[in-house]
């Protein structure tokens, strides 16, 4: 027999409130009452509100790439997971009416140290794709990177962005085509170029797979494969490889790179060289020692390898292998403002963020862009004036200890 609806609802009310689900937020979130899925994004309490309308709204192979991980998405839930593994010491009777979350970047300051990751194919999650999400950037002042394997052009998303991006490179095996588009990047007017180098090893995405087979319609309808089954014709629907040879290329993260690659492109560029996907000391020192101009810890969200650490577990030994010689950014399961102030106490100069912002544009396009950026914003300056930090300069190593020490 059927329970009546209103006893169902009771029950999930009740199944919510237990104390077993705030430590397992993740079912928590998918047990979600209908009614809880927010309809805008004026109604979002906090970023994971976002997770959540996204998954309604988006077909569920593309909800899927943006879940996924790799093999038992454990580098994913440890990304979450490390962010509780540092406490925040607050310091009390400090007068905060004024806070300055604004930092610089390569002699540019920003008004918040909150940036916009690169990540691919952004019109599988909404119509207006990197133009909704370089409006939204725009509109509330954030840097953003744009992927290689965008599904815009890099000049369409400036102008959008009224302001250059940064420009993520994924190389292909082909030197002539990395060539090719830094200099477009370099033309188009972006100041930083952003190599990612944690996808060298090739990505098990079982849970994308999955999404993939549960998903009723039929991809080649739309497009050609993806990047796994044949890089060649990915490439060749991405407008950043127009007009470029790219017969030859079976892989954008090429298997044979090395420090001498990075030595050719910093011999190739003027523009400042940032290195995504550093996780270790010894890592580090050596893009120091090549000439690089910054770091971002990264494991790209857990969608590279399954190494099962959290990235902002990481961040402290990377600062350290860097010996303050250049800035270092972090990214990975940043959801809230105490997690970015954590970050920055731990030595990173900015946080960027990946899923928020395409669940924000997925369920909502660029409104949701902006409300998950401001979400943040407002949660990190809540953060500092509850440790007393009144600039992001302030907040140092004295504001976290891990595990309760
Ligand atoms: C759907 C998706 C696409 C991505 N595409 C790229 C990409 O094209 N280039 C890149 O360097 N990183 C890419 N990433 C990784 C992000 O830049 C970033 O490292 C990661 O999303 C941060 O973790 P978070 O999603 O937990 O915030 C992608 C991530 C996602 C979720």
């Amino acid at each position: 027999m059927n329970a009546p609806a209103s006893a169902r609802r009771s029950l999930l009310k009740f199944l919510l409130a237990s104390p077993l689900l705030v430590a397992l937020p993740e079912l928590a979130r998918s047990l979600q009452l209908p009614g809880e899925i927010i309809s805008a994004p004026e109604q979002a309490l906090n970023v994971f509100d976002f997770e959540a309308a996204a998954s309604r709204k988006l077909p569920p192979a593309h909800f899927g790439y943006i879940q996924t991980g790799v093999d038992d998405d454990a580098t994913v839930r440890a990304n979450r997971e490390g962010m509780g593994r540092f406490q925040l010491r607050v310091r009390r009777l400090i007068d905060v009416r004024e806070v300055d979350l604004s930092v610089q970047l390569f002699g540019v300051k920003w008004d918040s140290p909150i940036l916009l990751a690169p990540a691919g194919s952004q019109k599988a999650f909404h119509p207006e794709g990197e133009l909704a999400v370089a409006r939204a950037a725009n509109a509330k002042k954030h840097l953003m990177i744009l992927s290689t394997v965008s599904s815009t052009a890099v000049e369409e998303v400036i102008a959008a962005r009224q302001a250059p991006v940064w420009y993520q490179l994924y190389p292909t095996n082909e030197w002539a085509v990395a060539r090719a588009l830094v200099k477009r990047a370099e033309a188009a007017g972006c100041p930083v170029l952003v190599l990612t180098v944690d996808l060298q090893g090739g990505s098990n995405r079982e849970a994308l797979e999955r999404a993939v087979r549960r998903d009723p319609r039929k991809c080649a309808t739309c497009h050609q494969g993806d990047v796994f089954t044949s890089a060649r014709t990915y490439v060749e629907r991405k407008p950043m490889f127009r007009g470029l040879d790219v017969s030859r290329v079976t892989t954008i993260a090429p298997l044979d790179m090395t420090w001498d690659y990075i030595k050719r492109l910093r011999d190739t560029t003027p523009l400042p060289l940032v290195i995504k996907g550093i996780v270790t000391r010894e890592d580090a020192a050596l893009a120091v020692e090549h000439g690089v101009n910054g770091i971002i810890v990264s494991n790209h969200g857990g969608r590279g390898e399954e190494s099962g650490r959290a990235t902002i577990e990481c961040l402290p030994e990377v600062v350290e292998g860097t010996q303050g010689r250049i800035p270092v950014i972090v990214d990975g399961g940043f959801r809230r403002g105490t997690d970015i102030f954590k970050a920055l106490a731990l030595g990173a100069r900015a946080v960027a963020i990946g899923r928020p912002y395409l669940w924000g544009l997925g369920a909502f396009g660029q409104p949701g862009v902006e409300a998950v950026l401001e979400i943040l914003r407002r949660e990190l300056q809540t953060t500092m004036r509850q440790t007393g930090t009144l600039k992001i300069g302030a907040i140092n190593r004295s504001y976290v200890v891990a595990g309760g020490r």
